[in-house]
């Protein structure tokens, strides 16, 4: 079984706490005029991207280049398997070349999962299906405790498509561990009422309003029309009901920030006002994700690496 990052799911929060105290670190070295360390020097990290992906690929690229690392990025629609070949023998292949790390997303919940029991080179899961999406979950958390003391106590309430946001539900994962007062809102069938079971603090509603009132962080999701055949509202009902519109924000707290993962769909899930609002920090997530990835790649690969559990 490979060492490498699964999900939030299986991290225990000092585990947590240590890779964000560490990307706290890195988030320095994104706006020095010299970029490179050299904490990673002679490891080969490969990027290996089944689905769509702008944010999550680069930074991970990035990433492991400023850390000294050599990559190497392949698209499915560039390899073999549009060839008819497998998962298990593309990640043979690849594996076969001696990389560091190989970081994955998937369009199957659980594949990185399966990999990893087959093959000795660690994995890091880059989204899988509707599961996880763990390095998100670090970014967001860290964007967050860049704006707030700590996360205990916080109500964050998270807004669209929740049944098939891998987001979502790391997320809740990770903001649970810390007693944040999680509220889930989306139309009644992009709600699955399980989220509910992860921890005593997260709660669903189907009214955008009660969701917001008195949230510290409003994080919004795209529709994720890939993943849903038959979608319940038609684009301009879903920005009605469940679009963010800057009078929404009214109802939070003054300080309130908007997140969201990206990409964005101006005028679906949010407004153009909101999408660029002073308190909007999608950028600054953005900008997170090089240093959390940093930060867990240097935990999966670095020096210190060997003998720790797998999560
Ligand atoms: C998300 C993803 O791929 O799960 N994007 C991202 O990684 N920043 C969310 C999305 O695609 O809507």
């Amino acid at each position: 079984m490979s060492v490498g990052l699964l999900g939030i799911e299986e991290l225990t929060r000092p585990e947590v706490e240590a890779i964000l105290q560490r990307a706290r670190f890195f988030q320095p070295v994104q706006t020095q005029p010299f970029k490179k360390l050299d904490t990673l020097r002679g490891k080969m990290i490969v990027n290996l991207f089944f689905e769509a992906s702008t944010r999550t690929r680069t930074s991970f690229e990035i990433a492991a280049k400023r850390l000294g690392a050599d990559t190497v990025s392949i698209t499915a629609s560039g390899s073999s398997v549009s060839k008819g070949e497998s998962l298990v023998d593309t990640l043979n292949t690849l594996a076969a070349m001696h990389p560091d790390a190989i970081v994955m997303r998937h369009s199957a919940s659980g594949a990185p999962h399966f990999l990893a029991r087959h093959l000795v080179t660690p994995i890091i899961n880059a989204g899988d299906g509707t599961h996880e999406h763990p390095t998100q979950a670090l970014l967001d958390a860290l964007t967050i405790l860049d704006r707030r003391p700590a996360l205990e106590g916080l109500r964050v309430a998270i807004i669209g498509d929740i049944a098939h946001s891998r987001v979502a539900r790391s997320n809740v994962h990770l903001l649970a561990k810390f007693g944040v007062d999680i509220v889930l809102c989306g139309p009644a069938s992009l709600l699955p009422p399980e989220l509910v079971e992860i921890a005593q603090g997260v709660s669903l509603t189907t009214d955008m309003s009660e969701a917001i009132a008195g949230a510290d962080v409003v994080m919004m999701l795209r529709v994720q029309l890939e993943r849903l055949h038959d979608p319940p509202l038609s684009a301009g009902e879903y920005f009605q009901f469940y679009g963010l519109r800057l009078e929404h924000l009214a109802l939070a707290k003054p300080d309130a920030i908007v997140m969201h993962p990206g990409p964005i769909n101006r005028g679906r899930e949010l407004s153009s006002e909101v999408a660029d609002f002073q308190r909007s920090v999608i950028l600054n997530q953005v900008e997170n994700g090089v240093a959390v990835r940093m930060a867990v790649l240097e935990r999966i690969v670095g020096e210190h690496a060997n003998g720790r559990a797998s999560a």
